[in-house]
């Protein structure tokens, strides 16, 4: 067994932390994600009212196990409804993103809950050490979903490691056991994995995006603003998006100004008409990595585990 921070703090066989997917990570991940023996992750998207918050740490508490909620700054400035409901929950971890994380640690602090932050750039990670944060999370740009287009994984990690003092997760492209080793060796105390989990049975994609994501490459995501400025869900500007490219990400990707309210109706009938040709699919460069499978949380933790195998491997060819 691998022990780091992340397993001794949550009392987890296996040293990764399922990212707080909004439209993914539900109580029903979160659940699947304690089940198999990692820190589960419930995200919560900047629609969410206090209803579904409610009901989904319901579901993830049955699991009674630890799990991780992520919540957006930006938003929580517009309705801290989400953040009051989740302090008054106390769950073993709360993930704080995207924005002024400032003002939002304490009381979870003071409730008993392990603080984490998503970060990417080294000044970030300095920053969020300065609000208080138990532990960072050095998110590289080849990630799925929203967040800061700067600098990948690797080089990221490398600096915020010798940055900053508390521990450090790693994200980005983390999908197999060699990516699970590699962050270990270099020193993170896990990984905090978004991509490689989407796919799975229990997220709460529907089957024509996971079997579209099979047939999806390496090279097919995209970062950019395209989907938030169709949505207009009011996503901060310097924060962008990376998903799987289509034709409507591509026809406006360098026209973004004129984008009108046609394509804003078509963006919103998307969902309800299944045209994955323009609503938007959030996924990281890991997804060449995907083969449409809807595997279970617990079978792909059990491969990602196999990480130890490789660093024992590398470990017994030092002399
Ligand atoms: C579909 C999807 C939705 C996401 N939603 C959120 C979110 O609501 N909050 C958040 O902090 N991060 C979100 N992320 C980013 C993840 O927390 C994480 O940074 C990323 O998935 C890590 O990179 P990977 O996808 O290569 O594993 C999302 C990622 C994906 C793929």
């Amino acid at each position: 067994m691998i022990t780091t921070w992340l397993t001794r703090t949550f009392d987890r066989t296996v040293p990764v932390a399922a990212a707080t997917m909004a439209g993914v990570a539900d109580g029903r991940f979160a659940a699947a994600g304690i089940g198999a023996g990692i820190l589960g992750g419930l995200g919560v998207g900047p629609s969410a009212t206090g209803d579904w918050v409610r009901e989904q740490l319901a579901i993830a508490n049955r699991a009674a196990g630890p799990y991780c909620v992520g919540l957006m700054a930006w938003a929580l400035e517009r309705d801290a409804t989400p953040y009051e409901i989740v302090v008054e929950s106390r769950p073993a971890a709360v993930c704080l993103s995207f924005g002024d994380i400032g003002p939002w640690v304490a009381p979870l602090r003071e409730v008993g809950t392990v603080v984490l932050s998503q970060v990417s750039t080294t000044d970030q990670a300095l920053a969020a050490e300065a609000a208080g944060v138990d532990a960072v999370i050095a998110r590289g740009s080849e990630g799925g979903g929203h967040g800061y287009d700067r600098v990948a994984t690797l080089p990221l990690l490398q600096s915020v490691l010798d940055a900053v003092a508390v521990p450090v997760l790693a994200a980005g492209g983390i999908g197999t056991p060699r990516g699970l080793a590699a962050v270990l060796a270099a020193g993170a105390a896990g990984a905090w994995v978004g991509t490689a989990l989407a796919t799975c049975a229990e997220s709460a994609w529907p089957d024509d995006v996971t079997t579209r994501l099979g047939e999806v490459g390496e090279d097919q995501t995209r970062y950019g603003h395209v989907f938030d400025t169709a949505s207009q869900a009011g996503w901060p500007a310097e924060i962008g998006g990376r998903a799987v490219t289509n034709p409507f990400f591509e026809a406006w990707v360098d026209r973004l100004d004129e984008m009108d309210d046609t394509a804003r109706a078509r963006f919103r009938a998307a969902p309800a008409a299944r045209d994955l040709d323009t609503l938007s699919i959030y996924i990281g460069q890991g997804v060449g990595m995907l083969d449409g499978r809807r595997r279970s949380v617990a079978e792909v933790v059990t491969e990602l585990a196999a990480a130890e195998e490789i660093l024992r491997r590398v470990g017994s060819q030092l002399s």
